[in-house]
């Protein structure tokens, strides 16, 4: 973790973030509790967050878990509501849950497609919209992790691209229809982060000094530099920030995504 930010920037929220337990959702979910806030966090299988929990317990955080698949509405009302019934309130959502894999367009099925349209899009729409009740109480926010993968095209990711794109549109129009609820909503579109489950899926090691060379910074991000974007945006400091996804990639999109 960085300490660019103040311990108790935090302090008071309750924070509910799915795809919590593990990789860059799992690290914001832990910079949050590093920085005040009181976490819910939430996975498809229970056992995946207990290493999360215990690492927050472990500094002294509080870390509720409660397992949901985000494509089953009724279950993510029942996530919230747990949350509700533990902390009290929800002030922060963060959208973290994200299905990938490598796939030509012409080898992808319309079920491996719409799975991935299905956890991604539909399970974003699904927890912003079962938490809105809490959010407008709470005057809190959204926090959509997205990708820069539709900023052009990126081969063998035909699904994620989709997938991510209509994660942008939900945050665009949300802004615009419960801003005036004092709910804001934005995103984080992370380039290449080292260390993370996706790179292990997504890139193959030989290519990894080909990614490099294309990223102007020089460099793979780190699972920090998504943290403490996230703890910007989560802050007061961001409060005229709404319908944003800031790029966090070293500038690498602008160069193309694609290893082709
Ligand atoms: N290539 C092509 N198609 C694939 C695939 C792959 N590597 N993995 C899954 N699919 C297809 C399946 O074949 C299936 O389609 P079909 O019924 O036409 O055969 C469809 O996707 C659903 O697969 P299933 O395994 O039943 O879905 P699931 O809900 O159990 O798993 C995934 C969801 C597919 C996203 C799975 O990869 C997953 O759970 N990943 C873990 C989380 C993750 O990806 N994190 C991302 C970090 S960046």
């Amino acid at each position: 973790m960085s300490n660019l930010f103040n311990t108790d920037i935090l302090q008071g929220k309750v924070a509910f973030v799915t795809g919590g337990g593990t990789g860059i959702t799992g690290g914001v979910a832990r910079a949050f509790a590093e920085h005040g806030a009181k976490l819910a966090i939430t996975s498809r299988k229970e056992e995946n967050l207990a290493a999360m929990k215990a690492a927050v317990e472990g500094f002294g955080g509080e870390c509720f878990t409660v397992a949901a698949d985000v494509r089953d509405y009724e279950a993510v009302e029942n996530a919230i509501a747990k949350t509700v019934e533990h902390y009290g309130k929800i002030d922060i959502v963060v959208n973290g849950a994200a299905g990938n894999f490598l796939c030509a367009a012409d080898q992808l099925s319309s079920n491996g497609f719409g799975t991935v349209v299905d956890i991604d899009t539909k399970g974003t729409f699904n927890v912003c919209r079962a938490s809105f009740e809490e959010l407008k109480k709470s005057k809190g926010q959204i926090l959509n992790i997205s990708a820069t993968l539709h900023y052009l095209a990126t081969p063998m990711q035909i699904h994620v691209s989709a997938a991510k794109a209509g994660v942008d549109a939900i945050t665009r129009n949300l802004s615009v229809e419960w801003g005036r609820h004092g709910i804001r909503v934005n995103g984080i579109a992370p380039g290449p982060i080292e260390d993370t489950e996706g790179m292990k899926r997504l890139l193959m090691p030989e290519l990894k000094d080909k990614m490099t060379k294309k990223i102007p910074l020089g460099r793979f991000g780190r699972i920090a530099d998504i943290e403490n974007s996230a703890l910007f945006l989560a802050s007061d400091g961001a409060s005229y920030i709404n319908g944003v996804t800031l790029v966090v990639d070293g500038g690498q999109w602008l160069l193309g995504t694609s290893l082709m």
